[in-house]
């Protein structure tokens, strides 16, 4: 017995009652494989990891009838239920942080004394990351030339290009025939007129047939999608050349390189606990990583941009154009954003990191991935 762990023990490691063990198994959902010597439930690790995989599923608000579907459907194995998990559990939290972003602007609007149409108040339930924040991102995104020169230069000769997760098209190259996918209404909307033509997909499923393209570049979105590498795997797919900005966050310290993310706003780690590495990544598409200074005087406000202009961070338009803001919550963002404006006004800010103001450009840990 062993490798086995008794029913109370099971219910103790997994926050639920032994009675919802017992109903399990009486359903046959989570059997528990063999007794103990007294009579009692015990569970072997593959039974443990059916329960992980139930319980999971359970979180995520399925009906016990759709996850013995799921749990006994044609892929069964436990990587492709933990990638549908991770999927899953990513867009539910991303869907949370669009609902608070979502109602923070009901009740400040409520404080101005506007009161929302009933379609705005329901829109928070169909509430999408982009579709909440998308509305704020043009106001500071948008191309930065000597980043769009490494990323065109990256293309090659290619004549034909997807771009994925393409937003309004920033880094889209004018001198070639370029396709857009792009999953948010929002954002598709505010392509400018005469942008390329735009697909509503997704990239872990990107419509089109093996080796369209002569190229598909991603650029600043991997880290939205529920399961980078699959994406990945899809652009690898359907172009003969893959391009890729994207930053890496799996070196130890990278907290540290830079100062908003140490000093200020720690919490941006717990964003990425569950992200493939830059190795994983580049493997995904059999390619080469190549470092991406960033210049001090950025002109696309992603979230390394202004890391020698601090005071750009105070400004509530260049946060709300950066998704990491939103996703990390109102308390971390206010707390982040208090402490960065006394250290300014003490000095503490600039005696902490006074290096950087001899640099014309940083390494931030940003990086172009070029298959
Ligand atoms: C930070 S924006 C970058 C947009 C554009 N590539 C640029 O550089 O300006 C991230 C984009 O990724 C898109 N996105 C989010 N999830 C996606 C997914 N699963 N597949 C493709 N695009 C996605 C968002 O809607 C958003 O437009």
């Amino acid at each position: 017995m062993e490798e086995h762990l008794t029913v109370g023990r099971v219910a103790e490691l997994a926050a639920v009652s032994v009675r919802t063990l017992h109903h399990y198994d009486e359903i046959g959902l989570v059997p528990a494989s063999a007794r103990t010597a007294a009579g009692y439930r015990a569970y072997s690790a593959d039974d443990v990891e059916r329960l992980r995989e139930v319980l999971a599923y359970r979180r995520l608000g399925f009906g016990l009838g759709e996850i013995a579907d799921l749990v006994d459907g044609p892929t069964a194995d436990a990587v492709a239920h933990l990638r549908r998990l991770r999927g899953l559990l990513v867009e539910q939290r991303d869907r949370t942080a669009a609902m608070v972003t979502a109602i923070d602007r009901e009740l400040e609007a409520r404080a101005l004394g506007i009161r929302t149409t009933p379609e705005e108040q329901l829109k928070v339930f169909g509430a999408q990351l982009y579709e909440v924040i998308g509305s704020a991102y043009p106001a500071t995104r948008r191309t930065e030339p000597r980043i769009a020169a490494r990323i065109w230069d990256a293309l090659g000769d290619a004549r034909t290009v997807l771009n994925v997760g393409a937003g309004t098209g920033s880094y889209e190259p004018p001198d070639r025939d370029v396709t857009a996918v792009e999953p948010s209404a929002v954002m598709r909307a505010q392509r400018p007129a005469g942008a390329a033509p735009c697909v509503a997909a997704d990239a872990g499923r990107l419509p089109f047939a093996d080796r369209s393209f002569d190229a598909a570049m991603a650029v600043s979105t991997v880290h939205h999608w529920p399961d980078p590498l699959a994406g990945l795997r899809e652009m690898r797919r359907v172009a003969r050349r893959v391009v890729v900005f994207t930053y890496d966050a799996s070196t130890a310290g990278w907290l540290q390189r830079f100062w908003l993310t140490r000093d200020y706003l720690p919490e941006f780690a717990g964003l990425l606990a569950d992200r493939p590495s830059l190795a994983d990544m580049t493997r995904a598409i059999g390619g080469r990583a190549e470092p991406v200074p960033v210049p001090w005087d950025c002109a696309d406000g992603f979230f390394e941009a202004h890391w020698r202009r601090p005071e750009a961070y105070l400004d509530e338009q260049v946060r709300r154009a950066v998704s990491v803001w939103t996703r990390v919550g109102p308390a971390a963002e206010q707390r982040a954003v208090n402490g960065l404006r006394e250290d300014l006004a003490s000095g503490r800010w600039a005696e902490r990191n006074r290096d950087l103001v001899a640099l014309d450009a940083a390494e931030l840990g940003l990086r172009l991935l070029v298959a």
